[in-house]
């Protein structure tokens, strides 16, 4: 038997039954997948639960322009330590990546610092625009309404989502309608949630779902079931992030549970769980980190997002070991489903896919403690939710995170 680059030791969920496995890895891919394997290079991670590595199709990492609040090596740090190996990135940096100037910038400056592999999103805007960006962009953006760090499209969407060179490209939209915004007495969660109410998520969906475009329309941040309903009635993918499934307008966290779209209500948070067993949803985490100075301020003045790239497999996996997900749902809403929204080569513990693995230790749950986590901004919303983070990472068959080390920096690569 010829050895493998690398074998890994490990044990893999195939539906509801998991089984120990060794994986061969060569040339950075999966290549083998057998009960005994050789290796010029093994890996022990016999009682772990290997899943694929995480894919995250919506963080923020602030670089260029407000690197205060992360940047890109900071970002794809934190990932990493979630046990999160791909990232696509939003394009409201500053300057904007609303062009091909733009895009390119964005790129030179971020490829260096990129700990796991990334893909960069462009803004929708000037529609003369779109040729430039689609040649690095991996899917584009779309606000319906102004939020912290965008400005709203004001140009025609009938005719931007017809342009030829967005044709089977990935549009995510952040729906909400800002005519159906209610007031501006913006106190504290439960009011936020008032203002931007459910209405205008479900109006701005509708509105966005009615449009005739060869597009792939996909929803981000949805907050309800019936936002879900929609959308799969629709067959659109749509993104559920893990703040709106575990913390509510009435969560006692303040401005550091501001967001947009807001967190909802308490029996409605609840209800999401439900779409959850449709196994459609795409689980982003919508990492928008602000500084701690930033946050603490009244409510009104506090700017909208928070951090989630680092615990959103995390969570999940504490959910999946309490029985309240699958492992196998879990997977395929934070790994598999997002990759192949996008054709990547990631995602499935399979031959033929990138190596990309996390490593649990299902008996090893934490509580969440944001002088642990890695991201620049140095808070979290989920302080002391139950988390089990991944005791070892791998990208392309190098290990990157090991025994609480970063063991590997900057091996990052673009994806288009
Ligand atoms: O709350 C939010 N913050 N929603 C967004 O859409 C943008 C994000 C940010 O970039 O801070
Ligand atoms: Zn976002």
């Amino acid at each position: 038997m010829m050895a493998h680059e690398v074998v890994v030791h490990t044990k893999i969920t195939r539906g509801p039954s998991t089984r120990s496995v060794c994986i061969g890895i060569d040339d950075g891919m999966i290549s083998a997948i057998e009960k005994n394997l050789d290796g010029d290079r093994v890996f022990h991670f016999d009682d772990f639960l290997a899943i694929p590595g995480g894919v995250d199709i919506h963080t923020h990492m602030r670089d260029p322009g407000m690197t205060d609040k992360e940047d890109f090596f900071t970002g794809t740090k934190s990932a990493a330590f979630g046990g999160t190996t791909t990232i696509l990135d939003m394009p409201n940096t500053k300057p904007p990546v609303t062009n091909l100037l733009a895009i390119r910038e964005k790129l030179d400056l971020v490829k260096s610092k990129a700990n796991i592999d990334f893909g960069l999103f462009g803004q929708l805007g000037d529609i003369d625009d779109i040729p430039g960006l689609a040649r690095f962009a991996i899917g584009f953006k779309l606000y319906m309404s102004d939020t912290t760090g965008a400005q709203a499209i004001t140009k025609s969407l009938e005719h931007l989502l017809n342009s030829d060179h967005l044709a089977g490209k990935v549009v995510t939209v952040h729906a909400e309608d800002p005519r159906m915004f209610e007031g501006k007495d913006n106190s504290n969660l439960h009011r936020h949630n008032q203002v931007r109410s459910i209405k205008a998520e479900f109006m701005a969906l509708k509105r966005i779902l009615s449009i005739e475009t060869p597009v792939k329309l996909n929803l981000a941040h949805l907050t309800t079931l019936e936002s879900a309903d929609l959308a799969r009635a629709n067959k659109s993918t749509y993104e559920v992030t893990p703040h709106h499934l575990l913390l509510h307008d009435a969560s006692k966290i303040g401005t550091f549970g501001k967001v947009n779209p807001p967190l909802r209500k308490r029996s409605l948070m609840n209800r999401l769980f439900d779409d959850l067993a449709t196994g459609r949803a795409i689980i982003a985490s919508d990492h928008a980190p602000h500084t701690l100075e930033e946050k603490e301020v009244d409510f009104e003045n506090a700017p909208s997002g928070l951090p989630g790239v680092e615990t959103r497999v995390p969570l999940m996996m504490a959910l999946a070991k309490k029985g309240i997900l699958k492992h196998s749902a879990v997977q395929d809403m934070c790994c598999t489903l997002p990759a192949e929204l996008f054709n990547l080569r990631k995602g499935k513990i399979e031959v033929g896919y990138d190596a990309d693995l996390a490593f649990f230790d299902l008996d090893n749950m934490v509580e969440i403690d944001s002088e642990k986590l890695h991201s620049k901004c140095g808070w979290t919303p989920f302080e002391g939710h139950d988390a089990i983070f991944p005791a070892g990472v791998m990208l392309r068959g190098k290990m990157i995170v090991r025994g609480g080390e970063l063991a590997i920096e900057k091996t990052g690569e673009f994806l288009k």
